[in-house]
């Protein structure tokens, strides 16, 4: 107890201290019922109901209330939501604020599959951008400005502009709010991804929130970087051009009507973290990144790569692909958030004054799995990716007309030249290589079967071990 900057937290202590009897779902009844282990199920005490006093997601005016209000107080927004269904629905719900059947959208390619899932459900037409490519994290980086301008001109009754920011990777590319400001003066609104940036908001040295560049809707998964719980997530409104109503209308629609009051109470513990996040505790975050890198830098053939943002960080090892890495250091009890042909991706943690991390016993670690991965030798198994970039595209077809279609499987070889039927998308980072609607190219079917021989991992209409992927059969088109 004792905090109370976080008025959701007290209230959960508050209700528990009073030896409540439950009456009232959730069926473990306080944990009481539940066959979990004891530590896993300690925490169902707290995971309670709309009660008196616990206030309610869906009309708050209490506790909830409050702590969202302390959350837009933070971030500045117009009005900021707690999302319990990730950053997912908060995608989800922007889109549909903003776009409806047959409405043009503009897209950064490198979206998340949820941007997609958003687009295909409201049925809107999306105009996809292909970002440059980022030499420094060798992965699919931003917009610029001068390619959202071409395709505002082109598509001048666009109803949104959506931008990741930053990248999975942390790159945040230089001119978020040059563009922002060009939207604004065609009308359109922007809404901005930025899962990986909850923590932006401390200030220097972190990149600039979009928030603070003047982006509409901006969503967050606080679960990624700061300390909530997964699919714990913020959603923020800031616009002249989109109406907050809308945004929660659909935020009402699509989460659960019981949404985890755990859950909620780790976003507020996380709003108080990052709202409390000050000069010392970057001091001392800084400090031991700095000695975690230069312990890393000593391991024989390992290189370390840094991105925009402090608490993303690569590692390669010459001529060794990031899949293989990721096995080795599984091995030695190393977890990285991801890996691709290239490197494995840390999420550092957004350690503060009073929190540590064992960053010398892992880089030991580290050390021992590459060292194995050198004795065991072998031939490069890094295969060159191809640069894809179709600049600024529609799809052949959108998902609603694509649902009216016959598809087929059919093996790689033959695809090229064909419009595959759904995604595919490789997982992490859940980027599609192919949208459900687009021309299969050459490039394409070289990505996939590298990355299939590199032991990537995919979702959508593939199947790996086949060899197989889905699409429009033919004569069946309109
Ligand atoms: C850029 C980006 N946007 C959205 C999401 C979805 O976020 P969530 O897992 O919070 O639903 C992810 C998840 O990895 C992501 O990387």
């Amino acid at each position: 107890m004792g905090n109370p900057n976080r008025p959701l937290v007290e209230a959960l202590l508050k209700f528990n201290a009073a030896a409540p009897v439950s009456f009232h779902v959730p069926g473990h009844k306080g944990g009481s019922l539940s066959g979990l282990p004891a530590d896993l199920r300690s925490v169902l005490r707290y995971d309670l109901t709309e009660l008196t006093g616990l206030d309610d997601l869906h009309e708050p005016d209490g506790a909830i209330a409050v702590a969202q209000r302390k959350l837009s107080s933070f971030y500045c927004s117009n009005q900021s939501f707690f999302l319990v269904n990730g950053s997912t629905v908060g995608n989800l719900a922007m889109i549909y604020a903003t776009c409806s059947v047959g409405d043009t959208i503009i897209v950064q390619r490198n979206a998340h599959k949820s941007v997609f899932h958003a687009i295909e459900l409201t049925g809107a037409r999306p105009v996809l951008v292909s970002p440059g490519w980022d030499e420094i994290t060798k992965t699919a980086g931003t917009m610029t400005v001068g390619q959202v301008c071409e395709a505002l001109e082109a598509y001048p009754d666009a109803k949104a502009v959506v931008v990741t920011h930053p990248t999975y990777y942390g790159t945040t590319g230089a001119d978020l709010e040059e563009m922002i400001r060009a939207c604004h003066t065609y009308g359109v609104p922007v809404l901005v991804d930025e899962a990986h940036g909850a923590h932006f908001a401390a200030g220097d040295p972190f990149p600039r929130s979009a928030l603070d560049m003047g982006a509409d809707v901006v969503v967050h998964s606080a679960h990624k970087t700061l300390p909530a719980m997964t699919m714990a997530s913020f959603l923020h409104v800031r616009s002249e051009l989109v109406s907050t109503e809308k945004v929660a209308h659909y935020l009402q629609m699509l989460q659960s009507s019981s949404p985890s009051y755990v859950l909620m109470a780790s976003l507020d513990d996380a709003r108080a973290y990052i709202e409390a996040y000050d000069e010392e505790d970057k001091v001392l975050l800084m400090e031991r990144r700095l000695a975690f890198m230069e312990q890393l830098a000593t391991i024989p053939g390992l290189q370390l790569v840094e991105s925009d943002d402090l608490l993303k960080l690569m590692i390669r090892v010459k001529g060794c692909s990031g899949f293989k890495l990721q096995k080795e250091l599984e091995a030695e009890g190393v977890y990285a958030e991801l890996a691709d042909p290239y490197q494995v991706l840390f999420v550092l943690p957004l350690l503060k004054v009073g929190t540590d991390y064992p960053f010398e016993e892992i880089a030991k670690r580290m050390g021992s799995a590459i060292t194995r991965l050198h004795l065991v030798g072998g031939k490069q198994d890094v295969l060159e990716m191809p640069l894809l970039n179709e600049g600024i595209s529609q799809l052949i077809y959108t998902a609603r007309e694509l649902a009216q279609m016959e598809t087929e499987w059919i093996s790689y070889d033959e695809a090229v030249g064909r419009v595959v039927a759904a995604s595919i998308i490789p997982y992490p980072p859940g980027i599609p290589l192919l949208v459900g609607g687009e021309k299969v190219g050459d490039e394409h079917i070289q990505s996939l079967t590298s990355l299939r021989q590199m032991g990537a991992k995919f979702q959508g209409a593939i199947r790996v071990n086949e060899g197989q992927i889905v699409v429009v059969k033919e004569g069946t088109e309109e």
